[in-house]
């Protein structure tokens, strides 16, 4: 309910950097896929499909709502859902086993949506597109048309973080997108405990100080405060995806020839770089040799099916081949759009020195 003026501009400046009808702003990208979750209506009887590649989040807000999540393996090239096994796995499942699909945009490489819409359409499963790593990022579809992460023309809806590393950074932040108004309308009561002033939908109304609570809802509200840092970080955006895809040419060249695996297929298309991972053998080795330099790389991800919860649930190791293959060589080197080109220069020379 009560929200300052600078939510509204924020998420209307937003929908238009994205390309969609409507923009729903909330606390942080985990509470944006746990109400869209709840407003495709998860609960006890959901099963939903998610790639083990990812940020937790992506799953858990299944089970949040009560729902369980099965996975599907990665395509080794891309590391992404693998589409094609994907349509193995629904194929070879009872009729309506499945209910929908939360894919990630993994290190901000876009998942061909309109290929997997076909598949979802096919089995009747709804889409959550989780672009908390790719706004900005697109992918051409079949009539030659760019189609931008998150602008919902084939997802249901979909989700972005503004949390600190990310491209627009909020202190704490996220983003629903869509192009379905009911959705919309349900999302923003839902982010506010449920609660409604809006005398179209009220179901009584005794006065101006009349509201109803009509659903179960949360404070998931973003203050004004972040709002107004989000504008500013939308109107430098662009400018910053294009440092992020500069430093990524620097780097594909820089390992060309060197023995370490890069991924050329997270080339395709436009790719909003929210990581530069490689893979190699010597992963720790290269680790430990980086930080001893004071260059600080991270591991994205441990498969979700390998965290000791999702053990508990009965997934095990080897389950995922390629996730865990994945897992046992990857490194994400530093990558944002502050870093100078001597900086960028040290790590690559550090990195050919440790080779
Ligand atoms: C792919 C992915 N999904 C969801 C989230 C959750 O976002 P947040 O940290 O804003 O809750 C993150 C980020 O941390 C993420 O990387």
């Amino acid at each position: 309910m009560t929200q300052g003026p600078k939510i509204e501009e924020f998420e209307k400046k937003f929908a238009d950097y994205i390309g969609c009808d409507y923009a729903v702003a909330v606390a942080n990208g985990t509470a944006a896929l746990h109400l869209a979750a709840i407003a495709l209506g998860v609960n006890k009887e959901s099963k939903v499909i998610s790639t083990p590649i990812t940020f937790a989040a992506s799953a858990n807000c299944i089970l949040y709502c009560g729902g369980s999540v099965d996975f599907v393996d990665i395509n080794p090239e891309t590391l992404l859902l693998d589409i094609d096994l994907l349509e193995k796995k629904l194929s070879n499942a009872p009729a309506e086993t499945y209910h929908g699909i939360v894919v990630v945009d993994f290190a901000g490489m876009p998942v061909n949506l309109e290929k997997l819409k076909a598949i979802a359409n096919k089995y009747h499963l709804w889409i959550i597109e989780d672009a908390c790593h790719a706004p900005g990022a697109y992918f051409t579809d079949s009539k030659d048309q760019k189609q931008f992460c998150g602008n919902a023309n084939f997802a249901e809806l979909a989700v972005f973080s503004f949390h600190p590393v990310k491209h627009i950074a909020c202190g704490e932040g996220g983003m629903i997108t869509t192009n379905k108004k009911e959705l919309y309308e349900k999302l923003k009561m839902l982010r506010t405990h449920g609660i409604t002033k809006d005398e179209k939908l009220l179901k009584e109304n005794h006065g101006g100080w009349y509201y109803e609570m009509q659903e179960l809802g949360y404070n998931y509200r973003l203050t004004d405060f972040q709002a107004a840092l989000g504008i500013s970080q939308l109107s430098t955006a662009a400018g910053r995806l294009e440092r992020r895809r500069e430093i990524a040419a620097i780097y594909d060249e820089a390992f060309k020839d060197m023995p370490l695996k890069v991924f050329p297929a997270q080339k395709r298309d436009a790719h909003a770089y929210h990581l530069y991972v490689i893979h190699t053998k010597k992963r720790k080795e290269l680790y430990d040799h980086l930080r001893g330099r004071q260059i600080f790389c991270q591991v994205h991800y441990i498969p979700v099916h390998l965290q000791p919860f999702y053990q508990k649930k009965g997934f095990k190791k080897g389950m995922f081949p390629h996730a865990e293959a994945y897992y046992n060589g990857c490194l994400s080197l530093p990558m944002y759009s502050s870093l100078t080109d001597s900086e960028l220069n040290y790590v690559i020379n550090s990195i050919k020195n440790f080779l």
